[in-house]
């Protein structure tokens, strides 16, 4: 089973998991639980998977990496990516101040996402992003009166919606035509032939992004032939594209998944590009869980051992605040404890401390356990602690990166009291 970049893994001498050169045990010890733990060489090593594609055998450049910063956004990894080259996909104000934070160019910022507000295209326009992917026809209109009141020019992509199924989990599944996202297929000749005569609006791109965790590239090919058929024909009526954004969305091994191999898939994309004579095009990719979902866990620890006639529970300090997505979606993440231990293994479901049934991280695993023992939720870098909650009060885990055989606090834990420090009652 291989889970896991060697990068986070198991080492039959300690009999110890580790990230990089540190004992996650001895993290949990020193950070405290639940505890969320990046592997700065594993983000790095998908990323540079990703730009061997990019770059062809004369060292040109043919596609970038916008890393998708919704699947983990905490500012040392976006930090990093920016330190290799990465530019990034944008989908609210507050990512958008991120980036900035940490000092993206905006030219390398792509803002993509259904819903944005009056004042999130405004800060968009005056930031100068490279593009805002467009995804309803009213909101061209909204881009193209708000360009026009700041006296800019909008950079602008529309979303294809190509309705192709990705056959993923539903929730995550957005290329179908029943989906909230993009333009629908038949409408974006129409709807570009629109922009174009709008008076504040540049078409400089088309876009299409058909969803997640995605482990087959066979929907991916049908899409880009899609979207190259609708730039053909853009071109023959004079609207010119200068980029192609393919979106994000390969997938990872939870434990029994068999996703391409990120540097092969890349290229089959690329190459397909190529071979229907748009080598000229600029591609942009927007991975997200690729990058980041293999490369962290999450620790937590056993509060206590519930055992009975029908089932067996581990009451583990992590819960579905912390990671969301068992609960969500039913996903599977590898759990194992972070040492070896004598006692005999049995089957438990392991469950959180918040009053929900839905609050479990995994179900019938067989697990050589105790009280205060340390767990591994694998493959937790990807949309973990993004998606974490203070539900029931708890605040959230800390984050720490492993660089060789040193750790460095990138996310305190939140406090119990800056929970409630913004919340007043009525009665002083
Ligand atoms: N580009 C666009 C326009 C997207 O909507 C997304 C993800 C990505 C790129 C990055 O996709 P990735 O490479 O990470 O698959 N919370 C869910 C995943 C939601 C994905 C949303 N969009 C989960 O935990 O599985």
């Amino acid at each position: 089973m291989n889970v896991i970049p060697a990068l986070i893994g198991f080492s039959e001498k300690n009999g110890q998991w580790f990230a990089e050169g540190v004992s996650l045990a001895q993290l949990a010890k020193d950070f405290g639980t639940p505890l969320y733990v990046y592997s700065k060489e594993a983000i790095c090593s998908a990323y540079r998977a990703y730009d061997a594609a990019c770059i062809r055998p004369n060292g040109t450049r043919r596609a970038r990496i916008h890393y998708a910063m919704k699947a983990n956004s905490n500012l040392a990894v976006l930090d990093e990516l920016k330190q290799l080259g990465a530019g990034f996909d944008l989908v609210s104000g507050g990512e958008l101040a991120r980036a900035l934070h940490i000092g993206a160019d905006p030219k390398s910022l792509v803002f993509a996402g259904v819903g944005k507000s009056s004042l999130e295209i405004e800060d968009a326009l005056r930031t100068g992003v490279k593009c805002i992917n467009v995804e309803s026809i009213p909101e061209l209109h909204r881009i193209n009166t708000i360009a026009k009141k700041l006296g800019l020019r909008a950079p602008i992509s529309l979303r294809v919606n190509p309705d192709v199924d990705a056959n993923t989990h539903p929730y995550i599944s957005t290329g179908l035509k029943d989906n909230k996202f993009g333009i629908a297929y038949h409408e974006v000749l129409k709807t570009y032939r629109e922009a174009a005569l709008l008076s504040h609006i540049d078409v400089v791109g088309i876009d299409c992004h058909i969803g997640s965790q995605i482990t087959n590239a066979s929907p991916y090919l049908d899409a880009l032939d899609k979207v190259l058929d609708l730039i053909t024909q853009l071109q023959r009526e004079g609207i010119l594209i200068h980029h192609l954004d393919l979106g994000g969305g390969l997938g990872i091994d939870y434990g029994s998944d068999a996703p391409p191999n990120i540097t092969e898939f890349t290229n089959l994309l690329l190459n397909r590009v190529e071979e229907r004579g748009y080598g000229n095009l600029e591609v942009l990719l927007e991975p997200g869980r690729s990058l980041v979902g293999n490369a962290g866990v999450l620790l937590t620890e056993v509060e206590y051992l519930k055992t009975g006639s029908d089932k067996n529970f581990c009451i583990v300090n992590a819960a579905m605040n912390d990671l969301m997505r068992p609960a969500l979606y039913e996903a599977y993440h590898a759990i194992v404890p972070t040492q070896t231990s004598n006692v005999s293994p049995r089957l438990y479901d392991v469950v959180g401390p918040v009053c929900e049934s839905g609050d479990w991280l995994g179900k019938d695993r067989m697990l050589a356990i105790s009280e205060g023992d340390v767990l591994a939720i694998l493959s937790a870098g990807a949309y973990g602690f993004v998606m974490a909650s203070n539900y029931n009060t708890r605040g959230r885990a800390a984050e720490v990166m492993i660089d060789g055989n040193q750790a460095f606090l990138v996310r305190e834990r939140e406090t119990v009291s800056s929970l409630y420090e913004k919340e007043r009652t009525l009665n002083k």
